[in-house]
């Protein structure tokens, strides 16, 4: 016997399943047999009984889990941390385990209300003593790490369950003698996997089938070398003999039915204390602001779901709610995260909804200066489409030329601060770029349900049939278009082919001559093919008025390429008269810039088309400055990459009949997209048809 050894245990004098807090109680209330669990209860004392000195704690008439007492708390030396349980149905059990710790000489430490935290159940020390195994994610909250670390002194490190059969890390997680590890990697986040790995090398893991996980075979009472469990299975029985363990088993179903085993069923009371190991718990808080719409707009869901999709949690410290429809609400919550690394990401991500850090930790922006002409320093803040402010001295600045995945670069001019976006590729040596995520706020426009139902047009959720939805849309727009023309706004759209293939170019001709679009962006092929409908009365060689192919009409594009370039240019071709119709005739004689930019598979090409990608992109960008609606039709390549130097507060409307290019589009996350899933040409007569009844109003179309 290793008499040094001191585990804690309850009889199950009032045990049985009375109620349903882990998935094991499902279907088992009141089906567990007192008499088979007494029985299997008295055999683990036995065996325990010959490895190590096992004291008793008297059970509690109402409180059927007592016998759980890996849940009392959790002990390292004299120092004792009292659980707070998470459900209701075990709070009771509280007082009883305070008053025995308190009466066996510990020191009792209790967590503020409300932060729950399981005892043993969900903190295992490394049988070296180095450190402290802490779970989170079911029944412990990461914020009650840091007190662990603080009353005991020791290195925390928190490790994130993710599958609810494993809701205590106990049920998953059992480090042997020697640094040995017994564990079911399934049970864990990739980040806390990854963590494992880092501190226990690979000889020493023993990860575990699923098929043992189940029988918890991690739930596991190890002194010395032997290895108490519920059962294992032969391959695993053999690994363990391997790293020189022997497994007694010991069968617990009855104990089973209510989600623990061996383990559980037990709590080691004298965890020798080490000397030279101490706190240093990397876990980090940040206090993060929210203002705006946070209901109906759903940020606040989407802010907390953010911070527990990358392994932090949260606390919400207060919420006011806007009471009327129009008042805006505001919170205060703090984000906790067991990694600087991953508060990082997860601030980052809170940022780009618009949260502002608002503890005292709100700092100045910082910055780090460019070594390489071009390229960033490797912890650049990467930019959105959102108007975003930086501080610098205690003051915030607009940033300039805001456009999504640039670099911010601040500089000190004589007209003081100036920040603004630049693209990687535009870095100067010396630059000074914002890295990290301190000192960023990002303004986001907070949208009201009125506003959303109609001033802007997003259609998206209209209870109607989809036909009249494009109807319904095709009015809105062209309203818009209207207006913007009315007040000499500007207009830009990107067009694919496709616009010529389904017989839209007329449409979008008849636009430009009546002066809705301010400038045209596309590709080769839009030129090619509408100067192929003008000269041939095809598209692609097929004829646009029968819809069929024409003998030898896929030369005919070439042809176009060819008479364009024996005049130079596309404007050159129009003023001899060579192109008597069509989008870009109408381009050149409205006076409308297009820019067309060039890719890998264009014929030709054109001598128009910017071949030289870069500057097609500084073009682009150029000709969308100031522009206040965007028309994408039917060109996905183009328009990602107009999206992509579009600050938000541009409408954007994407039409296309793959509603995968229209999600892409449109789901920028600003109301100011709106995607129609329909054909291109449809979409532009429909349109030009409601331009129409908008200018003569009286007259039946
Ligand atoms: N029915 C108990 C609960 O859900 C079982 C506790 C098992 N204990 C443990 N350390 N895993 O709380």
């Amino acid at each position: 016997m290793t008499d040094s050894i001191r585990i804690l245990m309850c009889a199950p004098d009032h045990y049985d399943v009375d109620y349903v807090i882990n998935p094991w109680m499902e279907g088992n209330v009141h089906k567990s047999s007192r008499d088979r669990a007494v029985e299997q209860w008295t055999k683990l004392y036995q065996v325990l009984k010959d490895l190590a000195v096992v004291e008793l704690v008297e059970p509690q008439k109402g409180w059927p889990d007592m016998v759980f007492t890996a849940n009392a708390g959790l002990i390292l030396g004299d120092q004792a941390v009292l659980s707070r349980f998470y459900h209701p149905e075990r709070q009771g059990e509280e007082p009883h385990f305070k008053k025995w710790f308190e009466q066996n000489g510990f020191t009792v430490h209790e967590l503020p209300e409300d932060l729950p935290f399981e005892g043993a159940g969900d903190a295992l020390l490394d049988r070296e003593g180095r450190w402290l195994w802490a779970g989170y994610g079911f029944r412990s909250e990461l914020d009650s790490h840091p007190y662990l670390a603080q009353w005991l002194d020791i290195e925390v490190l928190s490790l994130r369950l993710i599958d609810d059969r494993f809701y205590h890390l106990d049920t998953c997680f059992c480090p042997l003698s020697g640094g040995y590890l017994l564990y079911y990697p399934g049970a864990f986040d990739s980040y806390s996997n990854h963590i494992i790995e880092k501190r226990v090398p690979a000889e020493k893991r023993i990860a575990i089938a699923e098929a043992d996980a189940v029988n918890f075979a991690c739930n596991s009472v190890n002194v010395g070398q032997t290895v108490v469990m519920n059962k294992a299975s032969d391959s695993l029985k053999l690994q363990l003999r391997d790293k020189g363990f022997s497994v007694k088993e010991t069968p617990l179903t009855e104990f089973l039915k209510a989600g623990g085993a061996a383990k559980c069923l037990t709590l080691r009371i004298n965890e020798p204390v080490l000397e030279d190991v101490h706190a240093n718990t990397p876990l980090e808080s940040r206090i993060i602001h929210l203002e705006g719409h946070l209901l109906d707009a759903g940020t606040m869901n989407h802010a907390l779901d953010l911070v527990v999709d990358n392994g932090g949690s949260f606390k919400v410290l207060n919420f006011h709610l806007g009471t009327e429809r129009k008042s805006v609400s505001a919170a205060d919550v703090r984000v906790s995260a067991p990694s600087s690394e991953l508060m990082d990401e997860i601030m980052g991500q809170l940022i780009d909804l618009g949260a502002v850090a608002s503890d005292e930790a709100v700092c100045d922006v910082k910055t780090e200066a460019c070594d390489l002409a071009g390229v960033a320093p490797d912890d650049f803040y990467v930019t959105t489409i959102y108007p975003t402010e930086i501080r610098v001295n205690g003051q915030w600045f607009l940033v300039n030329k805001q456009r999504m995945d640039g670099a911010i670069v601040v500089s000190q001019t004589k007209a003081g601060i100036v920040a603004e976006c630049k693209l990687l590729r535009d870095l100067a040596d010396g630059d000074r770029v914002v890295v990290g995520v301190e000192g960023i706020r990002i303004v986001r426009k907070s949208e009201s349900r009125d506003k959303r139902g109609s001033d802007e047009f997003s259609f998206m959720g209209a209870g109607v049939s989809s036909e009249r939805r494009v109807e319904l849309v095709v009015e809105q727009i062209a309203w818009e278009l209207r207006q913007i023309r009315d007040r000499g706004g500007k207009v830009v759209v990107t067009a694919g082919p496709v616009v010529i293939h389904t017989g839209g170019g007329q449409h979008l001709s008849r636009l430009i001559r009546d002066g809705y679009i301010q400038g045209l962006l596309g590709g080769n092929a839009i030129a090619v093919h509408d100067i192929e409908q003008a000269l041939m009365g095809t598209s692609l060689g097929v004829d646009m008025q029968k819809g069929i192919p024409v003998r030898g009409g896929h030369r005919h594009h070439l042809k176009v390429i060819n008479t364009v370039r024996r005049h130079g240019s596309i404007s050159e071709a129009v003023a001899a008269g060579i192109i008597p119709q069509g989008i870009m005739y109408e381009c050149v004689h409205n006076d409308v810039p297009f820019v067309l930019a060039g890719s890998i598979r264009d014929d030709g090409p054109l001598p128009d088309t910017q071949m030289d990608l870069i500057r097609a992109q500084e073009e682009y960008a150029e000709l969308i400055a100031g522009t206040d609606m965007i028309l994408m039709l039917s060109t996905m390549l183009h328009s990602i990459g107009v999206g992509n130097m579009t600050p938000a507060g541009v409408k954007m409307v994407c039409v296309d009949i793959n509603p995968a290019v229209v999600t892409k589009l449109s789901d920028r996350g600003s109301v100011e997209s709106v995607g129609v899933v329909t054909d291109v040409g449809l979409f532009l007569s429909l349109l030009v048809k409601q331009l129409e009844r908008l200018t003569s109003p009286y007259e039946v179309v």
